[in-house]
Order: C-alpha cells, then sequence, then structure tokens
C-alpha cells in the first residue's frame, strides 16, 4: 500500500506524542516531567516521583500523604487471591506468577474497572501500587517454601516491601535504612523510560479498551524477556558464569565480539542510548555505596567492572556506542541485599509501574488515540486453489 513503510522494531516511527519522560540518547540525559533523574534520584521517593509521572506535577505535602496513606491501606490480597498461588508450582519463575496473579486481581474488581471512569481508574492505579509489591513478595517466598506475611500498613512502602520478603522472623525483623534508601533509589531510576517495549505493550493493550488490570499484566510479560527487563538477571547470570568457568574476561569478550552462539553482553547496549546511560551512572555509584556499607564485598562487583572497563575501550563497543545501561550494575546490589537472581525482574516491573500507569492514563485521556494497528508488508504466495475447489 502507498503509504505503508517498513520499519523493524519501530526504530524510526513515533506511535504517539507523550509529556511524561524527556530522553536525549546522544547526551545520556533522562528527565521525568522536566526534573533531572539524578535530582529526584537524590531526594525523592518512590511514590512521589510516581505521582509526578501519573499527574504531572509534584504533589503538594498534604495530597501525598493522602495518596500514600491510601496506597498503604490497599496493600491486603483477597484470601482467596492467596491460594491461587498454591495451583502454580514452587518451582515457577516469579515473573510469570507476578503477571499472571496481576491478570487475575481484575477478576477481583469486575464492575469496578471502566478505563473511562475517572474514579474506577483512581482506584485501580492505587489497588496497582499496593498490591503489585506484596504480589512479587508472594511469589518470591512461595519459591522459597515460606509462609506468606501479612502487610504492615505502619511502614513506608519500601519498608513494606522488604518485611515482606525477608521479615520471616517478623520479630526480630529490622528496619534497615541503608537498605531501604538503595532500593528507593533503584526503583526511582527504573519508574519510566517513555515508549520502551514493555510500555508500548501497555498502550497497545490499553488502546483496545482493555482494563488497567489486563494491560499491566501485559507489560509484565513484555518486560520478562531477557532483551528488556529480564537483563538484570541475566547479566548475573552470564557473570556467575564466567567466574564457574574460569574463563577470562578478555575471552569472554572476544566470544561477544565474534558473535559465537549469539552470545551478547548482557547489561551493555541501548535503543535509544549511545552514550552512558544516566542510569547506570546512579546505579554504579549506588552498588559501591551499599555494598560498602553493607559490608559485603561480592567477586561478581570486581568481574563486572573488569568487564565494563575493557569493553569501553574496545572498538567494537565504541563503534556501535554500546555502554552500560540500567540493568548492569543492579543485580549485584539487589544480590546484596538477599533477593535471589530470580526476583531481579519483578524488582524492574515493581518500579516501572508507575510509568506504565501513567502512560495507559496519558493515552486514555488523549482524545487522538486511536486503536494501535500496525501495518505490514505481504510477502506470502499469491491466491491458489485449495485441492479440488472450484
Ligand atoms: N553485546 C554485543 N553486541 C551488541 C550488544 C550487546 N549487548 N548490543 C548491541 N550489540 C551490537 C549488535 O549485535 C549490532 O551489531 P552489528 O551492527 O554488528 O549487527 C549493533 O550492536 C547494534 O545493535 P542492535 O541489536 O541493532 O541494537 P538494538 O537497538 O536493536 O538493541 C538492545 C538494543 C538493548 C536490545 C541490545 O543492545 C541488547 O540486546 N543488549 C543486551 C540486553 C540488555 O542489556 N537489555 C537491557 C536494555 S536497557 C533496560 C531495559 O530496557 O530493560
Amino acid at each position: 500500500t502507498g503509504h505503508t513503510s517498513l520499519d523493524y522494531g519501530f526504530v524510526n516511527t513515533a506511535a504517539t506524542k507523550s509529556a511524561i519522560t524527556y530522553i536525549d540518547g546522544d547526551e545520556g540525559i533522562l528527565r521525568y516531567r522536566g526534573y533531572p533523574i539524578e535530582q529526584l534520584a537524590q531526594g525523592s521517593t518512590y511514590l512521589e516521583v510516581a505521582w509526578l509521572l501519573l499527574y504531572g506535577n509534584l504533589p503538594t505535602a498534604d495530597q501525598l500523604g493522602d495518596w500514600d496513606d491510601k496506597i498503604r491501606h490497599h496493600t491486603l490480597l483477597h484470601e482467596d487471591l492467596k491460594r491461587f498461588f498454591s495451583s502454580l508450582p514452587h518451582t515457577a519463575h516469579p515473573m510469570s506468577v507476578l503477571s499472571a496473579a496481576t491478570a487475575a486481581l481484575s477478576t477481583y474488581y469486575e464492575g469496578q474497572s471502566d478505563p473511562n471512569n475517572p474514579e474506577h481508574v483512581e482506584l485501580n492505579t492505587i489497588r496497582l501500587l499496593a498490591k503489585l509489591p506484596v504480589i512479587a513478595a508472594y511469589a518470591h517466598k512461595k519459591s522459597i517454601g515460606q509462609a506468606f506475611l501479612y502487610p504492615d500498613n505502619t511502614l513506608s512502602f519500601v519498608d513494606n516491601f522488604l518485611k515482606l520478603n525477608f521479615g520471616n522472623l517478623a520479630e526480630v525483623y529490622q528496619v534497615n535504612p541503608v537498605t531501604s534508601r538503595a532500593l528507593e533509589r533503584l526503583l526511582i531510576l527504573h519508574e519510566d523510560h517513555e515508549q520502551n517495549a514493555s510500555t508500548s505493550t501497555v498502550r497497545l493493550v490499553g488502546s483496545t479498551g482493555a482494563n488497567q488490570f489486563s494491560s499491566i499484566s501485559a507489560g509484565i510479560n513484555a518486560l520478562y524477556g531477557p532483551l528488556h527487563g529480564g537483563a538484570n538477571e541475566a547479566v548475573l547470570d552470564m557473570l556467575a558464569r564466567i567466574r564457574d568457568s574460569g574463563e577470562s574476561v578478555e575471552r569472554f569478550v572476544e566470544r561477544v565480539k565474534n558473535k559465537e552462539d549469539g552470545v551478547k553482553l548482557m547489561g551493555f547496549g541501548h535503543r535509544v542510548y549511545k552514550n552512558y546511560d544516566p542510569r547506570a551512572k546512579l546505579v554504579k555509584e549506588s552498588a559501591d555505596e551499599v555494598l560498602t556499607e553493607l559490608g559485603v564485598h561480592d567477586p561478581l562487583l570486581d568481574l563486572a567492572k573488569e568487564l565494563e572497563e575493557i569493553a569501553l575501550n574496545d572498538d567494537y563497543f565504541r563503534e556501535r556506542r554500546l555502554y552500560p545501561n540500567v540493568d548492569f550494575y543492579t543485580g549485584v546490589i539487589y544480590k546484596a541485599m538477599g533477593f535471589p537472581t530470580r526476583m531481579f525482574t519483578p524488582l524492574f516491573a515493581i518500579g516501572r509501574l508507575p510509568g506504565w500507569l501513567a502512560h495507559w492514563t496519558e493515552m486514555q485521556n488523549d482524545p487522538q488515540t486511536k486503536i494501535g494497528r500496525p501495518q505490514q508488508l505481504y510477502v506470502g504466495s499469491g491466491a491458489r486453489d485449495y485441492p479440488g475447489a472450484s
């Protein structure tokens, strides 16, 4: 058709206008609603940034207090939904559990999930922000065979989540301010990244009129893949494999350059950043700080730094402008906090949830929105007759 241009991977095609996040990939700049990521990571909280993304400006102290309070009081999962977890194998990957349980969440709110009803949308925004971390923590608990804990609404968003994961001895469990602040920072860094694959998925699903639960569940599935959010898990697996195999870092990099068995340097490269990912810079600083403060020495962090150093000085990576992305250093921090590798991508999902919700809402409120429906160039067979047909 004369109007269709072919664009594999949407490298050149904008599907929407958006006022939420600005990225300059050449300069390595990232801003949410105009605020530099560095400033938000320093002083803000996950929920404050979530409000900013959703509503366009920072909340007043009263708005934030009220919202935070509501989110604390929407954390409980229906007891029936808790039983849903027991129908899945304990070996299930927490990302699969997360997307399945998020889709299942919608069954409790049928009749209260009309995308055109602003009260429903606001309430389900709160429900999702409150319950996704609980679901993720239960996916973790299930995978290690421990009991689910009740959320504690006296705790902050981040502390509640940490306690749900690690507070199996609730009476001796102590909030650790170092871990709390580090996790808050990491979540902020993940909150939005404009039209990445999972956000585009949320928009595409939402453009059909699907509700927030269905759209977000689809986003979680899109995030799962190793080229997207699954990269944080893949980085740690890669580092552990190099360590365990005894292969030198130089030799591993050679194999990446030769594209042997399709091996890639996970946590490197980005569709938009052709410069150091500004988030990776902040994560790298955090990795040093957090491991030092927690008194952890992890040889995998040294290995990651060695890999980065070699790659940044190598022509293959220079010519292609491949730099560490947000996923390169997060895993060593999550590991030091006590999360198993398979929880890394669920942590990304919790981080990205506000962005997904903000984009879903922006799309919903945009009068220009149409159902998403890409074109194709047909290259198949011409018309032919089924045997015996006349
Ligand atoms: N290791 C080795 N070579 C790479 C890598 C890598 N990580 N990334 C890109 N390249 C090469 C690629 O093979 C190609 O080389 P050539 O021109 O010889 O064919 C060239 O660089 C251009 O890459 P591309 O595949 O066209 O780039 P893209 O924009 O389509 O893909 C990407 C971006 C992020 C999928 C890719 O860089 C990648 O697979 N990285 C590893 C996975 C990863 O870390 N993903 C996390 C992304 S950031 C956070 C998130 O979204 O979750």
